[in-house]
């Protein structure tokens, strides 16, 4: 390994939204912050090295994208992706959310619906709302610990007000990998009612090794023409902070309204660091990720054992992507404020609610892995002396 993902790094007082937040959001510093997606590992060798190289030259004026950038992205999805893109596809946003909101103004109009499929990312929801739409709940069905979607309902929810899907792929919080058939399967009904695709996979690149991530639009033609990709290096290289994505979308009628919304934004080219991240991340961190994501297995494989061991109350629902894991903790017979109440002041962890990404998720919480060895089983072994004293 080219980096020792064992290594703690104190990350208390660097702005740092994950740690610095703790005493206003859990009102106790000394909780193990376990909750927002980004990771307590250093980046690969190779961004700090372009930032720092960039930031010698010592001028910061505006910046484009430009060719360098475009193919990073391109080789990317190609190689991890089997995705062949074109440059002009990409458009630049400061963050998958704001572009979820900017598609939604340029597609939407007050009062339309728009679909998304709960337990999911909390944002969705609110982007919805805050843009005068209605949320239109297709509820993931759940079963033996593991997740489906329920197109039947999907179809029955549809109306001629339906306009958007926003799909979560790999999906956030329940760790699934959307198979090629499951998309498939949910596009096709998409096509037939003219419903428009937003696949958000921004957690695209951290898949478990025995799974296939597919992206949505690569799967057809048809697809790639009613759907838009939002993706990201921040979840994949930790780097969230540049506040820095890519809206990728082939269809130059979708590509032309996006554009005019972002133009009317006055949404520009990335943050100067953030652009140098990007490239040393998609030219030259892939060995980096391979690492990390054998660690965050090895990290998985310690949690779901520990947990099946000596906190049987607690189910693991086993995640095939993302770092994210969903607990359920019906077990634990509490309501969703007890279980805060228990989770802050009794463990003295952190966590996700999970009634926060939709009234499926009561029962449960997320917990994000992405930390060393040593957090993590600090973490298990406080979830484990509570849960026995119940
Ligand atoms: C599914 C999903 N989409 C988007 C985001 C955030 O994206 P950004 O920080 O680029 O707005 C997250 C972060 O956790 C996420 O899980």
């Amino acid at each position: 390994m080219s980096y020792d993902f064992n290594k703690v790094v104190d990350r208390f007082n660097t702005k740092s939204v994950k740690w610095d937040l703790l005493e206003e959001i859990y009102g106790d510093k000394d909780v193990i912050p376990m909750w927002v997606a980004d990771m307590d590992f250093e980046v690969p060798e190779e961004i700090i090295r372009a930032i720092k190289k960039r930031l010698n030259h010592g001028i910061f004026g505006y910046s484009l994208s430009g060719k360098e950038y475009n193919d990073a992205i391109i080789n990317w999805m190609k190689q991890r992706h089997q995705w062949n893109i074109q440059g002009e596809w990409i458009k630049f946003t400061p963050g998958v959310v704001p572009a979820l909101n900017f598609i939604l103004r340029a597609f939407t109009k007050p009062g339309d619906q728009v679909i998304i499929q709960t337990p999911v990312y909390h944002p969705f929801a609110r982007s919805i709302k805050n843009n005068g739409c209605t949320v239109v709940k297709n509820p993931l069905k759940y079963e033996n610990l593991t997740y489906k979607m329920d197109l039947e309902d999907l179809e029955k929810k549809i109306t001629n007000r339906t306009k958007i899907l926003i799909l979560c792929n790999p999906h956030n919080p329940v760790g699934r990998v959307w198979s090629k058939e499951e998309l498939t399967a949910l596009g096709e009904i998409c096509l037939k009612h003219g419903i428009l695709v937003v696949s958000d996979e921004i957690h695209f690149d951290l898949i478990y090794k025995e799974n296939k991530h597919t992206v949505f639009a690569s799967i057809s033609e048809e697809f790639a023409q009613n759907s838009i990709t939002c993706t990201a290096p921040s979840k994949t290289f930790n780097i969230a902070g540049f506040q820095t994505s890519n809206i990728i979308i082939p269809n130059d009628k979708l590509r032309n309204l996006f554009s005019i919304e972002l133009e009317n934004l006055a949404i520009n080219g990335p943050n100067i660091f953030g652009c140098e991240a990007l490239i040393a991340a998609y030219n030259s961190g892939a060995q980096w990720l391979d690492d990390l994501i054998d660690y965050l297995k090895g990290n998985l494989d310690f949690l779901i054992s520990f947990i099946e061991k000596r906190i049987p109350k607690i189910k693991v629902v086993k995640p095939q992507g993302t770092y994210l894991v969903w607990l359920d903790c019906s077990g634990l017979n509490m309501n969703s404020e007890e279980m805060r109440e228990f989770f802050v002041k009794k463990v003295k962890l952190g966590l996700d609610d999970g009634i926060m990404f939709g009234e499926e998720g009561e029962k449960f919480q997320r917990v994000n892995i992405a930390c060393p060895r040593s957090t993590l089983k600090e973490a298990l072994e406080r979830i484990e002396k509570e849960v026995n004293k119940l």
